[in-house]
């Protein structure tokens, strides 16, 4: 005799979220990803993970990954996530993650994984030489969201791509298994979300402090280049005060910032750390000398982003409190995937439970 399975559930609202954990946190991780982060939890059910197993994509050093994973966790925390009201913790924990991205490699087409640009920028000219990981990159994405059927998902504009591809998944596992899901008791025959990215914000896209054409990245060679979350209030000054600018003073009204990125993204980065819109911050600074609005930047940025800092390196420093942050959080987010994982299997066609 088969025991009849019980009918599938409807999905509900959730936001997940990942960072990885690859050293050098920075502000524009701050300002696209993590504010955000703690903006959305008081209003929704919300699951924050660190991606070791992404991070895995390009050689990690295993020790590093371990401080690097903590270093996450705790920036999440010292930003304000609470993580007894949501979760966090880290995806290897779970194994739910691994599992749906294999059969999600089974959904997703080669032509598909072939349009990634963060692929081709990642490889780089060695492609031949690159990991499957890094190829299979976005599937693993897919399924950690889809692992707990996440509707919303708080990302920076880079990852807009990762989210369609997402999308096109979940909408093709439940055209393809459409008539299955039914007959399980799904009448919408919508087994996963199509999950909407939340891109928003005041500054989806942080530029380098050197480069404005290109994004502020943990991965560029100069430190000057970014704002760690880490860095010292001597260190966020000296950077602020290095960083590119142009030779003419600020415009006093915002059409006078295009074609000056340096400018603009500067000008942004205040206007998301303080709140106010750009035409207030204009009027001020606008017409005087950089180094006033400069100055004005580095005091903002100290102010915002020091507390967190010294928070992260105090919580860094227990490590074993950390790590029972992230076992909690392991084990809540088991509870949540892996009931989707037993109905995934059976919508598949897989025996057992
Ligand atoms: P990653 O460090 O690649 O794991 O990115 C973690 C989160 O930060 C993702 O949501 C990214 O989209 C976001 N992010 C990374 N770099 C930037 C940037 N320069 N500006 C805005 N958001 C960013
Ligand atoms: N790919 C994301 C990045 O590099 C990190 C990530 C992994 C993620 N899984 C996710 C983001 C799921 C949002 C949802 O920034």
């Amino acid at each position: 005799m088969t025991i009849p399975a019980a009918p599938l559930t409807p999905y509900r609202p959730r936001v997940f979220s990942g960072v990885q954990p690859t050293g050098n946190l920075h502000l524009g991780n701050y300002l696209g990803a993590i504010k955000r982060f703690v903006d959305l939890q008081d209003e929704h059910e919300c699951v924050y993970c660190v991606v070791d197993m992404h991070a895995i994509t390009l050689p990690q050093a295993p020790l590093e990954l371990r401080r690097a994973t903590r270093e996450v966790a705790a920036a999440f925390i010292a930003a304000g996530i609470d993580p007894k009201k949501q979760i966090i913790f880290n995806q290897s924990q779970v194994s739910a993650h691994a599992e749906l991205a294999w059969i999600f490699n089974c959904i997703a087409r080669i032509g598909w994984l072939n349009r990634m640009t963060q692929f081709k920028e990642k490889a780089g000219k060695d492609r031949e030489n690159a990991s499957v990981g890094l190829y299979a990159y976005p599937t693993l994405m897919a399924a950690d969201i889809l692992a707990y059927r996440a509707t919303h998902v708080p990302v920076g504009e880079d990852q807009k791509q990762h989210l369609e591809l997402t999308r096109d998944i979940a909408q093709k596992f439940n055209f393809d298994f459409a008539d299955r899901i039914r007959a399980l008791g799904l009448e919408s025959g919508e087994f996963f979300p199509l999950p909407e990215p939340l891109i928003a914000g005041p500054a989806p896209r942080v530029m380098s402090l050197r480069d404005g054409t290109k994004k502020m990245s943990k991965s560029d060679p100069s430190d000057y280049s970014r704002i760690n979350l880490t860095d010292d209030a001597d260190a966020i000054a000296q950077k602020v005060r290095k960083a590119k600018t142009d030779p003419e003073p600020l415009p006093g009204e915002v059409a006078g910032l295009a074609a000056r990125p340096e400018a603009e993204n500067l000008v942004t980065i205040f206007a998301a750390l303080s709140g106010r819109e750009t035409a207030s911050i204009l009027g001020e600074f606008g017409g005087g000398q950089f180094s006033t609005f400069k100055n004005a930047l580095v005091d903002l940025a100290v102010e915002k982003l020091s507390p967190i800092g010294e928070e992260m390196r105090r919580l860094v420093d227990d490590a074993s409190a950390i790590d029972a942050i992230l076992l909690d959080g392991a084990e809540r987010a088991r509870a949540l995937a892996d009931p989707v994982l037993r109905q995934v299997r059976e919508i598949m066609g897989f025996l057992g439970r």
